[in-house]
């Protein structure tokens, strides 16, 4: 399967420019950020303050005065300034999640910046915009219009929220190209597992390429593949917890501050972790039943079935590296040595082992398989890996991995305590909103669906500061016969 060609060919020039926007982009918002924090800490006429705002003055009037034109706009979790979206990364994750969540709050769609603005103007709106207030975003929106426009200030014109026809086919795009590395990497594993089944030696190039989709689809978006692991299919199980666990600890890694080149190795390692299960029989693999003593000798050997496996891959010129080969050694053998292969001197297992492990723990155990019928809900599961030391995991790690994915993770099943059920749709980019992710309602309190669902950020209050909709629990998707993957695609 080939990817086909992305639809608007830019020319140099066009791309040139889209790296300038995205650079004045980046310290746009950083001097934006510096300067709503020290109109938070300090008095106004505080040097630090006084000095921050010259700087975003300034920064805004060298963009704007670029590129002819200076817009900030927000679309669902994305960040534009004018045609170009700001790209999130671990600097800037951050300060990007708040600008977002406030100007979410404060109900402003975009900021237009028309004319020189002064450090003065700057002043007004950041401490409008910052400002704690009970008022609902819609209220709170005219009330920054109208204070803007009392102190004469005609610098910014302010829009409310508005998917616009470019936007939308952005998202579009954006979940179209996660679908096509999710389903590209999945053809790839099975292509892989199969043929180390049968005896032959896999195309490692192509794993690499697959490894490669994923970090870069990561890196641009992670909300978007993330989302997709929810969607769990019972038959490919194998093939797809292997991607499952390659996606969610490249995520966890990006979270960690790995670069770029690190990512890869630990994509790779992930998603050859189980590798060593296509030496085990494949009956063995589907039993449903309890395994006998010989049989789970045969499950516990996998891990260093697949250092051997990896050995062998060493015949082609692409070699992995060994941290892949220790990765399947030690994914099963937690962090207190109490697992499996059982080792005679003391070690400490490794970091891409650990963050593997994690990964491997979630999908397993939030997935539906052939010998376990139900699958947990993702929050308890997230609240047993936290909770439960027998687990063996690394505690710091597993609260860096439950900041991502949120208390309720994609694909929750959720009631909420309007008696509504939903089904969680992404985690909130701002970190103190871990509880109230996006989701998508799916029925009312009196249990008819709504179709199609209706999207609500839980975050964002109502009048009065009053939040509309709180989660109160999970639910069981069978109990309500809703399969959560559906609404995710
Ligand atoms: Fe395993
Ligand atoms: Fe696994």
């Amino acid at each position: 399967m080939t990817a086909p060609a992305t639809k608007t060919v830019r020319s140099d020039g066009d791309k040139q420019s889209g790296a300038n926007v995205r650079r004045g982009g980046r310290n746009f918002m950083i001097a934006f950020y510096a300067a709503l924090r020290a109109i938070k800490l300090y008095p106004l006429e505080h040097s630090a303050v006084q000095r921050t705002l010259a700087e975003l003055a300034q920064v805004a009037e060298e963009l704007r005065a670029e590129e002819g034109e200076l817009e900030f706009r927000i679309s669902g979790e994305f960040i534009f300034l004018n045609e170009t979206r700001l790209r999130l990364d671990l600097s800037n994750y951050a300060t990007f999640g708040h600008i977002l969540t406030l100007c979410k709050l404060a109900g402003i769609g975009a900021i237009h910046v028309g004319t020189k603005g002064a450090a003065r103007d700057w002043t007004l709106l950041l401490s409008l915009l910052g400002a704690e207030t009970k008022s609902s975003p819609a209220e709170r929106f005219k009330e920054i219009v109208s204070r803007l426009k009392e102190a004469k200030i005609e610098t910014f014109q302010l829009d409310a929220p508005a998917e616009t026809a470019s936007d939308k086919e952005f998202n579009e795009e954006a979940k179209a190209a996660a679908n096509r590395t999710y389903s590209q990497s999945v053809a790839v594993t099975k292509d892989v597992i199969n043929s180390v089944r049968i005896g032959k030696t896999p195309n490692i190039r192509k794993i690499k390429r697959v490894v490669q989709g994923i970090v870069d689809q990561v890196l641009n978006e992670e909300t978007s593949l993330i989302g997709l692991t929810a969607i769990r299919d019972y038959d490919e199980y194998t093939f797809t917890h292997s991607v499952n666990v390659c996606i969610f600890s490249i995520a966890l890694g990006r979270r960690l501050g790995m670069t770029k080149l690190q990512l890869y190795e630990l994509g790779l390692a992930a998603l050859m972790h189980d590798i060593g299960k296509s030496r085990v029989p494949l009956d063995l693999l589907q039993k449903t039943g309890e395994l006998t003593d010989e049989e789970w000798k045969w499950m516990a050997a996998h891990p260093w079935l697949g250092v051997l496996v990896l050995f062998q891959f060493r015949r082609q010129q692409e070699e992995l590296s060994y941290r892949a080969m220790t990765v399947c050694q030690e994914h099963h053998m937690k962090v207190d040595l109490t697992g499996y292969p059982k080792c005679n001197r003391p070690r400490q297992v490794s970091l891409l082992s650990k963050i593997v492990s994690i990964a491997d723990g979630y999908d397993a155990a939030t997935s539906r398989r052939v010998y376990k019928t139900e699958a947990l809900a993702p929050s308890a599961v997230l609240e047993e890996m936290r909770d439960n030391p027998r687990r063996g995991l690394d505690p710091v790690l597993v609260k860096a991995f439950i900041n991502l994915l949120g208390i309720y993770p994609v694909g929750t099943l959720v009631v909420l305590d309007t008696f509504e059920l939903a089904v969680v749709s992404a985690a909130n980019p701002n970190p103190e909103s871990l509880s109230r992710p996006i989701v998508k309602i799916i029925s009312d309190a009196q249990g008819n669906r709504i179709a199609p669902p209706l999207q609500v950020d839980l975050a964002v209050p109502e009048a009065g500061g009053q939040y509309a909709r709180t989660i109160i629990k999970t639910a069981d998707p069978d109990r309500y016969g809703v399969t959560p993957g559906d609404y995710l695609i």
